[in-house]
């Protein structure tokens, strides 16, 4: 594990030395600076994963330089923890104002000290975890919503399929399933549609072999383009088998029953659902009534009886109405 580094921002040199020891028995590294100014100077090479700064210092003052370190947007996410002496309320109370994650009362105890530094530490990552997972997010939104550029029939697909696979997948009592890849299934089952030609990808008559064949590639060029991406890996099985019929008729492998991942029949039904009911190239949209109907006469065929099952509570629920007539931007 990285060594956690922490900045001491203390004009005392016998405060600062002891809450430097105390830390460094923690395992913490520790820099330190006697005021505000020194502080930003230091934090030129390096920073913190934690500033612990006094409030009065000379040169600059434990806020200034909390609003100095509060202005640079790389700096912005440090947790920042006051220390200030007993009584001095109204700077407690300035500091807390300011956005300040805490505030110790000195002298601080050992026990203290290691309690707020921990869950601050705790916190932050939590929050960078966050945040990342955002930004992966959103990168994936817009590698899969390339597709839609190409094919425009399918706008509002990709959160449409992923709406209603958690619809389905919440009335799935009892079986367990992998949120990550029911949510990352669902928004790149047809990734590998990219490589399809825009001629067939677009053609309003009926296709010729090859060109079927050729969209029958999409789950395995779809599989193989994640394949190397270790935060995807989950997703393959649904992009790989997600037009896979409980029977064994669909494609590419012709796998049947439990042979299918479970999160990959719940896609089939999510991804049949809205294709039927919204316009493609090869067919005008069904209505609502008419797609449960055909859902409904595949259980046991062409969809696993058991999702179906769940796709009912789901529909009785009114939560497949409710998705199906919302704008897709609101359904993310
Ligand atoms: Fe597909
Ligand atoms: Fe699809």
């Amino acid at each position: 594990m990285n060594q956690e580094t922490i900045l001491i921002v203390e004009d005392n040199p016998i405060l600062r030395q002891g809450l430097q020891e105390m830390l460094e028995l923690e395992g913490f590294a520790i820099f330190t600076a006697s005021n505000g100014q020194q502080a930003l100077d230091e934090m030129r090479d390096r920073s913190p994963d934690l500033i612990l700064s006094d409030i009065a210092m000379p040169v600059m003052d434990g806020h200034a330089f909390f609003r100095a370190v509060r202005e640079r947007s790389e700096w912005v996410s440090i947790p920042f923890v006051f220390l200030t002496a007993r009584g001095e309320h109204e700077d407690v109370l300035v500091g807390k104002n300011m956005g300040a994650e805490d505030y110790m009362v000195k002298p601080v105890t050992r026990e203290d000290l290691i309690t707020v530094v921990n869950s601050r530490l705790e916190r932050s990552h939590q929050l960078r975890v966050a945040q990342l997972q955002q930004a992966y997010a959103t990168s994936l939104t817009v590698l899969a919503n390339a597709i839609e550029v190409r094919d425009q029939y399918t706008r509002g697909h990709v959160e449409r399929v992923m709406a209603y696979a958690f619809a389905i997948a919440e009335n799935l009592n009892d079986h367990e399933f992998d949120h990550d890849q029911l949510r990352f299934g669902a928004m790149l089952h047809d990734i590998g549609k990219i490589h399809i030609r825009e001629t067939t990808l677009c053609k309003n008559e009926p296709l010729t072999f090859d060109e079927w064949s050729e969209i029958k590639l999409h789950p395995l060029t779809g599989a193989e383009m994640i394949k190397d991406i270790p935060y995807l890996s989950p997703a393959i099985p649904v992009v790989r088998y997600h037009h896979e019929r409980w029977d064994g008729t669909g494609y590419p492998q012709g796998l049947s029953g439990e042979d299918i991942p479970l999160v990959a029949r719940i896609v089939t039904i999510a991804d049949g659902f809205d294709a039927m009911t919204t316009d493609r190239p090869y067919s005008t949209a069904r209505s609502l009534d008419q797609a449960r109907q055909e859902i409904l006469d595949g259980s046991g065929t062409r969809y696993d009886p058991l999702i179906v099952e769940a796709f009912i509570k789901a529909w009785e629920s009114g939560r497949f109405r409710a998705i199906a007539s919302q704008p897709p931007e609101s359904l993310t």
